[in-house]
This record gives C-alpha cells, structure tokens and sequence, in this order.
C-alpha cells in the first residue's frame, strides 16, 4: 500500500517522540504525513521537528488565521485517508468520547468524516481506570479504533499496560485501517490477495458511515458438534458469507460482533470475533453479545448434537448409536427475546422450494428477514463453500430475487438495506 493521506494528530504524553520514528516509517511507505500537535504535545516535540520530517506545514492552533485562510480546519480533516492519534492521551480519549471540541485536535476529531484511529499511551493506572476503560469502550462503539497499548516498563518507573506500541506495529495498524477488507474479498473470489481482480466482481467494499453507532451480530460458518473427543458432526458451510457480511458492515461504521463457528478466514478489520465450535456455545455467544441494533444470523448452525463420550469410542463389535438431542434454536430464542435487536435477519439453506420454505421458516422463527439460498448444487459447485450466491429476500412485504452475485456484492447489498432499516423511524 502506498500514496495514503494521514492526519496524525500528537498528544501530550511522554511517547510523543516515538510520532517522529512514525512519521518517517510512513513516509517511507510512501504516506504523506500532515501533523497537527496539541497544545501538549507541543511540551515534548517541536512542531519545527514535525514539520522537518514530514515536509509539511504543521498546525497547531484553531485560531491560526493563516492557516484558517489556506486550508479551513474542518477540510484539513477531511482531506486525510485516516486520521490516527498518536499518543492518544488519557484527555484526548476523554474529549472524544465525549465530543469536546475545545482544540484545533479536537475540533477536527469531531468534525472528520473519515475513520479514526487512536493508539494510547499512559501511565499504567490511567489506562486501567475507570473512566478511561469506559470512554475507550464508548470510542470503539462509536467506530474509533483504539489500539491496545503495550505492556512492559512505563516511563514512570510502573509496570503494566499502557507503553505506545512499536511504530512498526502501528503501521500496521494504520495499513489494516486503510485496507478494505483484502482476505475477504480474495477468499471470496478465490485468488490472492495482491493478484488482479477479475473481471466483474467488485474490488473493494464500499465505505460509507451508513451504520456508525450501531452494533451489528453476525453469525458465521458451520457448527462441529462432538461425537466423542476426535470425531464431530459438522455441514460444508465455509463461512465466507458470513465473515463477508460482517466486513461489509463494518467498512459501513458499524460495531460488528462475529461469532464464528470453525473456519479457516481471517477476521475483518474492524471485527470483534468470538470463536465457538458447538450451537450450545454459539447460542451463549449471541446472548452476550446483545443488546445489538440487528443481528444476521448466518452461520449453519446443527440442529442436534449427540451426547459425546468422554473417551474415543472404540471400533469393537456393532457401530454404535448415536442418540442426537435436538441444539438450541438461536434465530427462534433471539427473534422472541425481551432483549431481541431492532432488526433480526435468518439465513435459510435450502435443497427443495427455496422461497416456500424461507416464508415458513420467517412466520415459525418471528425474525423481520430471510435470506434465502438454494445449496442444492453439487459439491464444488454448491453455494456452501462456493464464491457466489444467489439468493431470495423473504421480507413481511414480499420476496425479492436478486441475481447470481460474488458473494461480497451480496453482502454489500444487504449492508445497504441493513443500514436503510436502521436509520428509518422505529
Ligand atoms: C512529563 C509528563 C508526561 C505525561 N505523559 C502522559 C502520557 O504518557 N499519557 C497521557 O495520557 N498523559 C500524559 N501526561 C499528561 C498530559 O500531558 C495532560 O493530560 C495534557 O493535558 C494532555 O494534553 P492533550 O491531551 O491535549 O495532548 C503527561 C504529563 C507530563 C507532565
């Protein structure tokens, strides 16, 4: 990656001259660095230092006329690709969780359009206090990424979590933050990750803050459901609808939970991820997940599970039973919940009367949508596991057909709809 605007906003704080190694690792990155220093972080480096390494002018006041006249605050935040805090301080984080604009850094925070990430660097207590746990929790639901810090030594003499992690490791952050999803889209269309894109399958997913604000649950992959400690029923789903989904919703803003049943995908940028392997444990990580402003619930989930030896069944005389024992039934206990999200979105697989049987199992389960999808094909060639999707939107008001589609523009579709519901008056 290369050619990326960054605004790095400085704070106060001891690692503040770690910025400095950041900015040159960028720029060898080919970024283009534009600073802006707090009135703080002015006490630990010099805008001349900034402005020296990133040959570009450095702003460090609201009420600067001449800077005002060549570049008005509010386009100087909007002309960055990403805006990254670096060291995010403790006042910084409070300001912003709290929507204080009371600075040149601030004010921008506030008024950009683009994503936000924050790297934090504080004493060990500051970071583990109260407040700032919950003003980072409060930063990460509104969309910000908050990296976590390092632990080790701190400056102070303590020891603990809160030392800014190595500018190395927050380039990297701020690549993932500037890269839309790659590993999900190349998963899905089943070619490397830096190799061309084929033709007619969409490149990149489209961001827009459709779903700041919002939290989203997202169900993903199949269930393994043991038998005994080495052997488990499991289905071919792939996961690669789901996880897709679940990047097309957070390049739209959204906080999205992904509860992955056992799969080989990366996770989404941006995407907090539970791993679970049985129902029973997907079905306890859906509860604590919420409350959730909408849930699509994806994932190939077992509809029983046997009750699994505690040792290997040994090959000896007749095969032996299984007795299954029906799973829980996540779509159906989540869509009549007191805590059921705003939206509730079910995933049916079907072999046989795709649409008839989505409209039974949205009248039986009390979820808003079903997204319906013939798996009839044969393997290698079936929607499970396989790069498109064509699907039916089972909807209260009617079923909608769409084409054949990679599995991303899917997602991408139904992000659009998931945020058009969302914004619309309960
Ligand atoms: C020597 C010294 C080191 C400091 N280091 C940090 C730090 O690492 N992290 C932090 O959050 N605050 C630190 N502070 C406190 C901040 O500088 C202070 O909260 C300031 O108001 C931050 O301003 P800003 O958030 O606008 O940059 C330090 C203060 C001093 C005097």
């Amino acid at each position: 990656m290369t050619g990326k605007r960054i605004l790095l906003i400085i704070g106060g704080g001891i690692a503040a001259y770690k910025a400095c190694e950041l900015i040159r690792l960028l720029r060898k990155r080919g970024h283009t660095v534009r600073c802006v220093l707090t009135a703080g972080g002015a006490h630990f480096v010099t805008p001349m230092t900034l402005a020296a390494l990133s040959e570009q002018p450095v702003h460090t006041s609201l009420w600067e006329l001449k800077d005002e006249i060549e570049m008005g605050h509010i386009e100087l935040s909007r002309q960055a690709d990403l805006v990254v805090v670096c060291p995010a301080t403790a006042d910084l984080l409070a300001k912003m969780a709290a929507g204080i604009a009371d600075d040149l850094a601030t004010t921008l925070l506030l008024a950009t359009d683009k994503p936000v990430l924050a790297v934090p660097a504080m004493n060990v207590r500051m970071w583990l206090h109260a407040t700032t746990r919950r003003n980072v929790e409060t930063l990460r639901g509104d969309g910000v990424t908050v990296m976590a810090p390092d632990e080790g030594a701190m400056a102070c003499g303590e020891f603990g979590p809160g030392r800014l992690p190595e500018p190395e490791a927050i380039v990297g952050a701020i690549e993932t933050a500037l890269t839309p999803s790659p590993f999900v889209l190349s998963d899905i269309e089943g070619r490397a990750a830096n190799a061309a894109p084929a033709t007619g399958t969409s490149t990149s997913l489209s961001a827009n803050g459709g779903l700041i604000g919002k939290h989203v649950l997202v169900t993903a992959g199949p269930t393994h459901e043991p038998i005994d400690p080495v052997r488990y029923i499991a289905n071919r789903s792939s996961g690669k609808q789901g996880f897709a989904i679940a990047a097309a919703l957070a390049v739209r803003g959204a906080r999205v939970t992904l509860v992955a049943g056992p799969v080989a995908l990366a996770t989404p940028p941006g995407v907090d991820r539970v791993d679970v392997e049985t129902a029973r444990e997907m079905a306890a990580a859906v509860d604590a997940a919420l409350p959730a402003d909408a849930a699509v619930l994806v994932a190939a989930v077992a509809d029983w599970h046997v009750e699994a030896a505690g040792l290997k069944i040994k090959k000896a005389g007749a095969p032996p039973a299984l007795a299954l024992v029906e799973n829980p039934d996540i779509l159906a206990t989540l869509s009549h919940s007191p805590r059921r999200p705003r939206l509730v979105v079910g995933f049916a697989a079907e072999t046989n009367d795709v649409v008839a049987h989505a409209q039974a199992k949205l009248a039986r389960k009390g979820c808003d949508w079903i997204v319906a999808n013939d798996v009839s094909g044969a393997r290698g060639q079936s929607v499970m596991g396989g790069a498109d999707n064509a699907i039916h939107l089972v909807t209260a008001d009617g079923v909608e057909t769409w084409p054949t589609l990679p599995k991303i523009e899917v997602a991408e579709r139904l992000a659009d709809r998931i945020a058009d519901a969302l914004t619309e008056p309960a």
